[in-house]
């Protein structure tokens, strides 16, 4: 048992082996994973994490988002808890740490206070968002989102994938629809710890990012309106070609996003042609453009533009469009006093650090709606992040936690 006071560590090799072990469901084809959301492989993950935190004595709630809340009792029963945590859900072709980590860090935490025997006066409460990603349900973070009264219950329940399948029946499905009413807890203070998935802290040979804001983001989903006709005996005059037309879209998308540097990211993930025939152009080509900034102007001076000049590209070409905005949220300022625990805590443990700005969305943005939030960041290998080649090392893995150990502390205050 290690000692009570400032070198109070997390059990390193007992969160890498949870790591690896929660990796094992829903193996990726290429080291990484796909456990999407409300999948079957996602529920496993689910029940393997609910036996770790029974285990360490933690009491379970699930709301009727599908979201997990596993409660370390606190002394005081007064006290909001202090939630941690992240999510498991994995992109189809993502990492086994984005997400992960935090949810699994979070358990470590308790776990570690458990090993050390100490109470402290809030409870901590371990939370695993459902959807995070909004890879298989647009938009990502939408059971956090729900959380904290800016979706609607309807509105989650009614998401499609992209075999028409919903939220509602698939979280029904996979038997992860709890009982508890969405946003009904209050949270005295909310810590999630995260990868970077960006280049900065590697480059800059940093332990530990100190995250003082989260950029903001727009998904403009954009239906564009062609004529399917035969790629071969279609003379280019006749075409009404709105894979062409897709594609200066995307250009111009590149255009508006460096001419916003620095600070400002644009590009298309995602896009469907149909019919999808090699030898068929396409009669409707619909795909999602993900703009992000920190800077609020910018990023609305983005969408505006990339609004205004689409539908100019398209008529040029005959081609029909419309855009759907189907993801948002605005730059988010952390908490100045949960910023400076984060800070001291790193500091008191010896780590470096550095402030940072989040490149990705969190779950954390939107909890910030409704509590005192932060976020603490280990770096990634080469920045890369959904990829299955997503690493990190066990050192910076533990880093990270024991920053929350000491955060968390802080927060929930030790028990007299
Ligand atoms: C969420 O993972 C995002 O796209 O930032
Ligand atoms: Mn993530
Ligand atoms: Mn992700």
């Amino acid at each position: 048992m290690a000692a009570r006071g400032e070198n109070m560590r997390v059990n390193a090799d007992r969160l890498w082996d949870s790591l690896m072990d929660m990796a094992k469901i829903g193996p990726g084809i290429a080291g990484g994973n796909n456990r999407q959301t409300l999948t079957d492989a996602d529920a496993e993950g689910r029940r393997l994490f609910q036996t770790w935190c029974d285990e360490a004595g933690l009491t379970m709630g699930v709301d009727t988002m599908g979201n997990m809340f596993m409660t370390r009792a606190g002394t005081d029963p007064d006290a909001l808890p202090v939630y941690v945590g992240s999510h498991l859900d994995t992109q189809p072709t993502g990492g086994k740490y984005d997400g992960v980590l935090g949810v699994l860090a979070g358990l470590e935490v308790v776990r570690s206070l458990n090993d050390l025997g100490i109470e402290t006066k809030h409870p901590i409460v371990v939370t695993n968002w459902t959807n995070e990603e909004g890879a298989r349900f647009a938009p990502a973070m939408v059971a956090s989102g729900v959380f904290a009264g800016v979706h609607t219950l309807e509105y989650a329940y009614e998401r499609k994938d992209p075999d028409g399948k919903t939220f509602g029946d698939e979280l029904k499905r996979i038997g992860w629809l709890g009982d508890e009413e969405v946003g009904a807890r209050k949270m005295h203070a909310y810590f999630e710890y995260h990868i970077e998935q960006g280049p900065i802290l590697e480059a800059q040979d940093k332990q530990i990012g100190v995250v003082t804001h989260c950029q903001g983001l727009w998904w403009l989903e954009f239906t564009l309106t062609g004529r399917e006709a035969h790629t071969g005996s279609t003379p280019m005059a006749m075409r009404v070609n709105a894979g062409l037309a897709m594609g200066r879209i995307l250009e111009m998308v590149q255009t508006v996003a460096m001419e916003n540097q620095p600070g400002a990211v644009g590009g298309v993930g995602q896009v469907f042609f149909s019919p999808n025939s090699r030898n068929v152009l396409p009669g409707k080509v619909v795909f999602t453009v993900d703009i992000r900034s920190p800077d609020q102007k910018k990023l609305d001076g983005m969408r505006a533009r990339i609004e205004a000049e689409a539908p100019t590209i398209c008529e040029a070409l005959g081609v029909g469009c419309s855009v759907e905005a189907v993801g948002h949220f605005d730059p988010v300022t952390f908490d100045p006093t949960l910023v400076a625990t984060v800070r001291k805590a790193a500091e008191d443990l010896g780590y470096s650090h550095m402030n940072i700005i989040s490149g990705a969305g969190h779950d954390a943005c939107w909890a910030a709606k409704v509590a005192p939030a932060t976020m603490i960041m280990c770096p990634c290998v080469g920045g890369l992040s959904h990829n299955e080649a997503e690493d990190i090392s066990k050192e910076w893995a533990a880093a990270g936690a024991d920053v929350l150990l000491h955060a968390v502390i802080e927060t929930a205050g030790i028990a007299e």
